[in-house]
């Protein structure tokens, strides 16, 4: 969901005290670019998000019993939001938090008021301390470049005894795409993901009483390089520099390297999922 041939990999990662207002200016044009990629998705990303939701899926089936106030980060067009409200019911406060305008006015028309649609950053989340008893994430936290910040916030928004459940992606993500598109002159660009010991550390250092971490290979299959591009583009995971030009000769090459992937399914593209289960 998050490679493709433009440099990308430029993700600001968290700074040094002295270099604390560069690493500010360099974060929020990053937060621009990734909001104005997933807004300009958002009316065909549920059409195109078949391995998103796939991916979903493990989640909710981890999810806790019962829960009065819940939180879904980086909710996208607001599927998860409008399931984990359905899943507890009225007497539930159900909050669908996303950076990018575009996702939410598309889970506004797509799903109504009963989830209540905020837009906010993960890494500074507008909610009160103590609020929430679960936060649920899908795919959302590998775009944030200050990983710290976003699981304090998590952990401060949960209450005594809240969980937090959240899929991302680990190194080895679209291996397959690094491959088709590395150029010797011109490595792919894939976003820096953060591995499970990252994840394990960060998650402690936030204040997290209990820590799991799992890491799984899901498999998707396409017809050809052009259905894997989609998929990916389709999904807003695309964060261009301005200039970044692709010509025919890259792409017949990139589509010759894929094909010698090639399996009886199809064009493979790995997900390295990592789901965090993290208790206060
Ligand atoms: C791949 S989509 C996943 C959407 C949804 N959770 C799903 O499962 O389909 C990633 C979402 O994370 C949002 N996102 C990225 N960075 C974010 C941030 N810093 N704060 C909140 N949302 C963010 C994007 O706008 C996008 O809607």
């Amino acid at each position: 969901m998050m490679a493709l041939p433009e440099p990308l990999a430029d993700a600001p990662r968290r700074a040094t005290p002295p270099l604390i207002e560069q690493a500010s200016a360099e974060q929020a044009g990053w937060r621009g670019r990734v909001a104005r990629a997933f807004s300009r998705a958002a009316p065909q990303y549920a059409e195109r998000a078949s391995a998103q939701r796939a991916m979903a899926a493990s989640l909710l089936a981890r999810l806790p019993e019962r829960a009065g106030a819940v939180l879904d980060l980086g909710c996208g067009p607001g599927e998860t939001a409008a399931g984990l409200k359905a899943r507890y019911g009225a007497d539930c406060r159900v909050i669908g938090l996303d950076l990018a305008p575009g996702m939410l006015d598309e889970a506004r028309r797509t799903h109504g008021d009963p989830v209540r649609w905020l837009c906010g950053d993960a890494a500074v989340l507008p909610l009160s301390e103590a609020s929430l008893d679960l936060v649920v994430s899908n795919l959302a936290i590998q775009w944030c470049p200050d990983l710290a910040s976003v699981l304090a916030e998590v952990r401060r928004v949960l209450r005594p005894g809240g969980r937090a459940l959240i899929n991302t992606l680990a190194p080895g993500t679209l291996a397959e795409v690094n491959h088709a598109w590395s150029h010797p002159e011109r490595p792919a660009a894939l976003l820096a993901f953060r591995d499970a010991g990252e994840h394990r550390r960060a998650a402690r250092a936030a204040g997290f009483r209990r820590v799991d971490c799992r890491e799984v290979a899901a498999r998707f299959h396409y017809p050809d390089l052009a259905a894997v591009m989609a998929s990916i583009k389709g999904v807003g995971a695309q964060v261009a520099r301005p200039g970044a030009r692709l010509t025919r000769a890259d792409l017949a090459r990139a589509a010759r390297r894929f094909e010698a992937l090639r399996e009886p399914e199809g064009l493979p593209v790995t997900y390295r999922l990592l789901t965090l289960e993290l208790s206060t």
